[in-house]
């Protein structure tokens, strides 16, 4: 703990809101990211962050592979109880498969189910769904009157700031998503046609939370405790959402949950950095196939060791490495003590 803090941190209570009578506290949102926030990502971030993670979202789950009853696809909504509160992420355009899937979600004990209106990849946007929402709020109208008719859960919706330049328009998108019943709402600052260049309109983020009354999640470039707090003061969200900062750095949520209480936490141990990694390893092995889970530990595990000084030969040296027990070994084998934290 070190006593040299940001002004703005100093007497900042933890801060919490409610997504219909779902809490959330403290207010920081684990990001949903395709690829990466499965089941065993979201129990790691939750384990390094002891309750400082106040909701967890899926990654994006297609309503049209679950109308075809795909396995893989179902299995994307399954969550364990630790991870709760969880909000389940659909995407889709058609809203009676949208309503169903949402009925399942429910079903299956998802907290809160999210609509995804940002998705950008063509794949997604070609037929209607993720961002195409953004330009077809009549569409999304219709989505969100079907969840309202079928849910006795809360959903919510995550806009981007627009589709391009010309046609910002997440002020009126969210404007009508809670008047059709969206008990939160969260954007992220760029338009479609940004993808992830540039940086996130955080303005535009404010202006959403000054347009409507329910809650309001920002989220885009949020890397630092002391970010996420001046976005926190300077916009009035009720909510902070971390993505990519949460790949390299995964206790990003303990440090913006302590600093909120006037606290600085040291950061991780080169050893904790190790074993965290060594343990999401593990947990991919029991869910996925061995592919799959050699594939998602390569990405995850070269993120993570991204910050130890030293780390660019362990890093070659996991990306080379046949299998995940393989990667384990070599984990096991880095004597914690030749890396120094560059943090
Ligand atoms: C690899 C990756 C996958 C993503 N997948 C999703 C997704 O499935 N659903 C979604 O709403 N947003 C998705 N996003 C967007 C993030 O949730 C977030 O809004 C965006 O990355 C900006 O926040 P950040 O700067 O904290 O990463 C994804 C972003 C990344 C980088």
């Amino acid at each position: 703990m070190h006593e040299h803090l940001p002004a703005q941190a100093r007497g900042v209570t933890p801060r919490r809101f409610a997504i219909g009578g779902v809490t959330v506290a403290p207010n920081l949102v684990l990001a949903p990211m395709s690829g990466i926030t499965d089941s065993a990502y979201r129990t790691l971030v939750k384990e390094l962050n002891p309750g400082a993670v106040g909701l967890v979202v899926t990654e994006l789950v297609s309503v049209e592979a679950l109308t075809r009853r795909n396995v893989r696809t179902r299995g994307m909504m399954r969550f364990r109880p630790l991870e709760r509160p969880i909000s389940i992420q659909l995407f889709g355009a058609d809203p009676e498969r949208m309503a169903a899937s949402a009925r399942l979600a429910e079903d299956l004990g998802a907290d809160v189910v999210d609509v995804n209106c940002g998705c950008p990849a063509p794949k997604v946007t070609r037929k209607g769904g993720g961002a195409d929402l953004m330009r077809r709020p009549a569409v999304l109208r219709e989505i969100l009157q079907a969840l309202r008719r079928t849910l006795t859960i809360p959903f919510t919706v995550k806009l981007r700031a627009g589709w391009d330049a010309g046609s910002r328009n997440a002020v009126e998108v969210a404007r009508m998503a809670e008047g059709e019943g969206a008990q939160a709402i969260a954007v992220h600052g760029r338009t479609r046609a940004q993808l992830y260049s540039g940086t996130a309109d955080w303005e535009l983020v404010a202006r959403v939370k000054q347009a409507v009354a329910v809650p309001v999640i920002g989220s885009g470039d949020v890397t630092t405790a002391a970010g996420a707090l001046a976005r926190l003061a300077e916009t009035g969200v009720d909510g902070i959402m971390v993505g990519r900062a949460a790949l390299a750095h995964p206790w990003i949520f303990r440090e913006v949950e302590a600093l909120q209480r006037g606290l600085s936490l040291a950061p991780p141990t080169p050893a904790e950095r190790l074993a965290a990694v060594a343990a999401l390893i593990a947990r991919l092995e029991e869910e996925l196939p061995p592919k799959a889970a050699l594939g998602r530990s390569r990405g995850l595990a070269c993120r993570m060791v991204k910050h130890l000084r030293g780390g660019a030969e362990l890093r070659a040296a996991l990306t080379r490495a046949p299998t995940t027990a393989a990667m384990r070994e070599l984990l096991a084998a880095s004597s914690a003590l030749a890396y120094e934290s560059a943090a």
